[in-house]
């Protein structure tokens, strides 16, 4: 429910008396004496429907009817706002019993009908206003004009001499009772008896020291005006009596401002009065305030009002934020609220002999049905990977029952189970916020895919209102994006001499892709099988991978160095699709190298210091066939590049592997007095080979293990055992080059030069093992 309302009730409650009343349940009736009339307020889920006032005194009870009330100083009110039913009675009302105007006494009843039966409760206050009277007080109630002055200034000498012309028709009069004649705008209209007057709806009394004098507003004798554009209405009546000799005359004037209030746009409601008729020359006090409640001038203006004095006008601003004015919120269409304010105002006005006059109003004063409409503001921060959505300007009255996201409907019962959630903010204007937040991966977001690996998360938004306490629903419809950048992560790559390093600084996203090292998902695991050297913190993955490790691939092989290039390839962590890739290629030099392609190419570069006869010219080698010689050359190392099954190379099969060896000559033939000889080999396993029995082409799956054997003996024919001094091997599983010594003699070669024969022995080999 409204802060406002609460508000008011809470302080409504807390200055009035409650009657203990037989009947009328604790807290359902207040009753309150104020300056100048009695409050009896009840709450209307006690009265339920109007209930009716009768005024009671020794005469009898008189039912307080719209008519009457305005006749006898009452004024009913239902303010469904605050959920009571109200009931001003004039001190002067008719049937209060006044004891020298200082004790009053209201004996009422109250009327209630419920389930068809009638109850009445008789109820009385007694009240003693602290403030004394003015010489004159002119109360502009809701629905009527009081006047009362002070019997001793009743008779001014200026009002006797300046309204002289009423006293004519007086001494036409045989009477000398007390007679009433209105003056409308400049117009004298024929006398009348007082209680002609009181059955046209005009009340006259008088009291211990008073003479009272009240209307019900549009009366025939009353005459409406306008004063510097503020609508005013107004009645001049002219109390005379003639006893003997004497006359008595009595000039009451009373004008109300009818101004209903406007509203301006910045936030106020303005209600105005015209300084005239009640020019006041010696200053102006002014008292304002809601409900009932008067401060002062400089009070009100600390609370916001604004209190102004345009072209001869009192202008009176008060914000709608005031506190005790009353707010209701509305669907129509969209979300509206309407203010009410029930202004009360006293200007305290002093005439030229100084005689005081307090002219009181109470006026309803209403906005136009303003719009309220509720606000979403996008806070979404992409990197959180979360929609938030500020739902805000909820007004009070107002409650987030339900949300529709992207159609699917959830309560908020900001118990936040889910992985979205909901939170409320209050803020000091007394308007709610709601923060929605939804992760990008929640499965109500809406994702797509677009071809510029741009992922587009949607999140439509129907958040369910509902005003209370009617619990009217209404509906607010957003709708917010999110555009993720999602192509691959790209890695950044550099060379150094043992290899090549990549490095990528993590992304939030990153978990869309899987990175794989050919079709192996690279892991700590894979890392360490294959030597590779990972570190993955908070901030980067970083991947160093040693030269010949396994995915390397070689090309532009020389006497110089060759380029060696790895490859890291990103796939879709759904679909496992390579979407892209991070390929480095990065020279490198090294003395010696021996590669064995799948395609059954041997590539070698061999350093041949060693195998050189004493006074051999560098730079003369050749294979075991004397006409393969080196592609390259330069002083002691030679590259040679040729397929496997050529130049004389020698095969050897042992226990699923197939091993191609060739030896590199200086000159053509073995030289007794060289150091060494130098073996060159390429191992297969014959499982990857099983292809070559179809297409009778060398294609092996995997690359072969090369080897670079040096020997220290010389020896005569290949069939002799091999002892190694040193040997070179490249892997393509191995993660390094290593120059490695053999100790012991291990394979026997068998010299097979043609391939068909070769093919033929695999072939053999093959059936058996597929035998098994
Ligand atoms: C006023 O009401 C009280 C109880 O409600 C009652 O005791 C008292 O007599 C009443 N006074 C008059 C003057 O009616
Ligand atoms: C003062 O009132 C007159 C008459 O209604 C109007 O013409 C004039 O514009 C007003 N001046 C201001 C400053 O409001
Ligand atoms: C709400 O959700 C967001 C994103 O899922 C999360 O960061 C936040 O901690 C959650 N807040 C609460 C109060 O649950
Ligand atoms: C209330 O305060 C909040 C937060 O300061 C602001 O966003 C909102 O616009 C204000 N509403 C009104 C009606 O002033
Ligand atoms: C919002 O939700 C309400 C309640 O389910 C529904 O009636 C209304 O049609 C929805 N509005 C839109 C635009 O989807
Ligand atoms: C919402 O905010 C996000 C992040 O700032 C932005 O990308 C998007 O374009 C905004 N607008 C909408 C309508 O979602
Ligand atoms: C690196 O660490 C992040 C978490 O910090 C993890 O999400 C990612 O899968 C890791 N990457 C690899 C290749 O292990
Ligand atoms: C031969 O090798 C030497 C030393 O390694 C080098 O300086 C020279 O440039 C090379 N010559 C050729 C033609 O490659
Ligand atoms: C086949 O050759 C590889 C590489 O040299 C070696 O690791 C493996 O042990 C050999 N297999 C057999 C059965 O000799």
């Amino acid at each position: 429910m409204a802060f406002v309302f609460c508000f008011a009730v809470s302080l409504l409650l807390s200055m009035w008396s409650t009657a203990k009343c037989s009947g009328i349940p604790e807290g359902a009736l207040h009753m309150e004496c104020r300056d100048r009339y009695f409050v009896i307020a009840v709450d209307l889920s006690f009265t339920g429907d109007e209930p009716l006032f009768e005024a009671v005194d020794g005469t009898g009870v008189y039912a307080i009817t719209r008519w009457y009330s305005a006749q006898c100083g009452y004024s009913v009110r239902l303010l469904p706002l605050l959920g009571h039913v109200e009931l001003r009675a004039s001190y002067f009302s008719c049937h209060t019993d006044n004891k020298d105007d200082e004790v009053f006494l209201f004996n009422f009843n109250l009327a209630v009908t419920r389930e068809g039966r009638e109850d009445s409760y008789a109820l009385n206050k007694t009240c003693s206003p602290s403030l004394p009277w003015s010489p004159r007080e002119i109360t502009c109630e809701e629905n009527y004009m009081e006047v009362s002055v002070r019997s001793e200034v009743a008779c001014p000498a200026r009002t006797v001499k300046d309204d002289w012309s009423a006293l004519k028709p007086a001494h036409s009069s045989t009477t000398s009772d007390w007679q009433v004649t209105f003056q409308r705008n400049e117009e004298q209209l024929p006398p009348m008896a007082l209680s002609d007057a009181r059955k046209k709806g005009y009340a006259f009394g008088l009291t211990d020291g008073r003479l009272v004098f009240r209307t019900p507003y549009g009366q025939p004798e009353s005459f409406s005006t306008e004063v510097n554009g503020v609508p005013v209405e107004e009645v001049h009546a002219t109390l005379f009596s003639r006893q003997s000799w004497v006359v008595l005359m009595v000039d009451l004037v009373t004008a109300c401002s009818m101004y209903e209030g406007s509203y301006d746009d910045s936030g106020y409601m303005v209600w105005r009065t015209p300084e005239v008729p009640y020019r006041s020359l010696h200053g102006t006090q002014l008292n304002i305030g809601l409900n009932g409640e008067l401060v002062a001038q400089p009070v009100a203006e600390d609370r916001r009002f604004v209190v102004g004095n345009i072209n001869a006008t009192v202008q009176i601003s008060v914000p709608l934020t005031a506190e005790g004015g009353y707010r209701k919120s509305f669907v129509l269409g969209d979300l509206v609220e309407i203010y009410v304010f029930h202004l009360y105002f006293e200007q305290i006005l002093a005439d030229e002999h100084r005689v005081e006059t307090r002219v009181r109003f109470q006026r309803t004063l209403s906005t136009p049905l303003l719009p309220h409409p509720v606000f979403t503001v996008n806070q979404t921060v992409v990197d959180e990977l979360s929609f938030t959505v500020y739902l805000g300007d909820v007004p009070e009255d107002v409650e987030l029952v339900a949300l529709h996201l992207n159609g699917d409907k959830f309560t908020v019962d900001f118990k936040n189970t889910r992985s979205h959630n909901i939170t409320k903010v209050v803020h000091p204007n007394n308007t709610l916020g709601y923060i929605l937040m939804v992760p990008f991966d929640d499965p109500v977001v809406l994702l797509q895919f677009s071809d510029d690996a741009v992922l587009h998360y949607e999140l439509n938004i129907n958040y369910t209102l509902t005003i209370l306490p009617e619990n009217e629903p209404f509906h607010h419809l957003t709708s917010v994006m999110a555009f993720i950048d999602a192509s691959p992560p790209a890695f950044d790559a550099v060379c150094s001499t043992s290899g090549i390093s990549f490095s990528r600084d993590h992304r939030p996203y990153d978990s869309l892709w899987e990175i794989s090292i050919g079709s192996d998902l690279l892991t700590p695991e894979l890392a360490a099988k294959h030597g590779y050297i990972m570190s993955n913190d908070s901030q980067s993955l970083q991947l160093m991978v040693p030269l010949f490790s396994h995915g390397y691939k070689y090309d532009r092989v020389t006497l110089k160095g060759f380029y060696g290039s790895f490859k890291i390839l990103m796939r879709d962590h759904t679909t496992s699709e390579v979407e892209s890739s991070a390929i480095k290629s990065c020279p490198f030099s090294t003395n010696e190298l021996i590669l064995c392609s799948t395609l059954g190419r041997m590539t070698v570069v061999a350093d041949m210091s060693l195998a050189i006869p004493s006074g051999g010219l560098p730079a003369r080698f050749n294979l075991v066939e004397k006409l393969c010689g080196a592609k390259e050359k330069n002083g002691t190392r030679a590259l040679f590049s040729f397929p496997i099954n050529t130049c004389g190379t020698a095969i050897k099969l042992s226990m699923g592997n197939v091993t191609y060896q060739n030896e590199i000559f200086y000159s053509g033939k073995v030289h007794s007095d060289a150091a060494e000889r130098v073996m060159v080999q390429c191992t297969y396993p014959l499982a990857s080979l099983h292809r070559l029995f179809t297409t009778f082409r060398f294609e092996s799956d995997t690359a072969g293990v090369g080897s670079i054997i040096h020997t220290a003996r010389p020896i005569s024919d290949m069939s002799l055992s091999i002892e190694p001094t040193a040997a070179l091997q490249t892997t393509p599983a191995s993660p390094a080059v290593a120059r490695m010594h053999a100790d012991r003699p291990s394979t026997r070669y068998s010299r097979v030069p043609s391939f068909h024969q070769l093919a033929s022995v695999l072939k053999r080999k093959s059936t058996r093992i597929q035998a098994k």
